[in-house]
């Protein structure tokens, strides 16, 4: 699953046998990437778009999730390019701080959302072997693009997160509530500071390469 054509695009174009159709308002393609049967969404930017993408590929029988894309670094050891595999994911725009909560929690729900161990590996072991520097920690979810310093300080001191992004805690959270383990792949694309409106657009370019080299070495495990 990505969220945007650019980051989907290249991974539809090398399925054999395509069939696509409109799942929960979602284009789910169904498809054989080098042999091996895949589902593959693009849910649109945004949490909701993300969990609904989440619970079409479940009823389609999705049997494990992978996000892929790009996202913000926010702490000074990312640099464009890098890879960031999620060990959890928190949605830092949640806010219940007046009825006591910490920020980030629901109600009755935990702040972070695992991703699943085994998957994740997978998906480090295969961008290092593309040559990447992989990170792995926490990836911080919003329906905000953040493009201050300022902002990005502050998600990365209250959550301890290392990377910002739109989707992947709406997704895993969905997917933790499914039972499918979920992994959550993010290319470095800016690190969400003013220039992350020139660098995001521009990093688009390799970003759908990248996703589909990463789907290639999981399939071909
Ligand atoms: N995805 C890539 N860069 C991002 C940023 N700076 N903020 C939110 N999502 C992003």
């Amino acid at each position: 699953m990505g969220a945007m054509e650019e980051e989907v695009t290249a991974i539809r174009a090398a399925l054999a046998r395509p069939v696509s159709k409109t799942v929960l308002g979602c284009q789910v393609t169904s498809g054989q990437l080098d042999g091996i049967e895949i589902l593959l969404v693009r849910s649109g930017v945004g949490k909701v778009n993300a969990a609904i993408a989440t619970v079409a590929l479940a009823q389609m029988g999705a049997t494990r999730v992978v996000f892929t894309g790009m996202a913000g670094g926010i702490s000074d050891a990312l640099k464009p390019g890098d890879a960031v595999v999620a060990t959890d994911l928190v949605q830092h725009d949640i806010d219940v701080t007046a009825m006591g909560r910490k920020p980030g929690e629901l109600l009755d729900e935990p702040p972070f959302w695992p991703a699943d161990p085994a998957l994740s590996d997978e998906l480090a072991a295969a961008a290092t072997a593309l040559g990447a520097t992989v990170h792995r920690g926490r990836i911080a979810t919003g329906d905000q693009f953040i493009a201050s310093p300022g902002k990005a300080q502050h998600i990365s001191q209250q959550f301890a997160a290392i990377a910002v992004e739109m989707e992947g805690g709406a997704a895993a959270q969905t997917a933790m509530k499914l039972g499918v383990p979920i992994g959550v792949l993010r290319w470095v694309s800016d690190t969400a500071n003013e220039q992350a409106v020139t660098d995001f657009p521009a990093f688009c370019h390799y970003v759908a390469e990248l996703d589909l080299a990463i789907l290639r070495a999981l399939v071909a495990k």
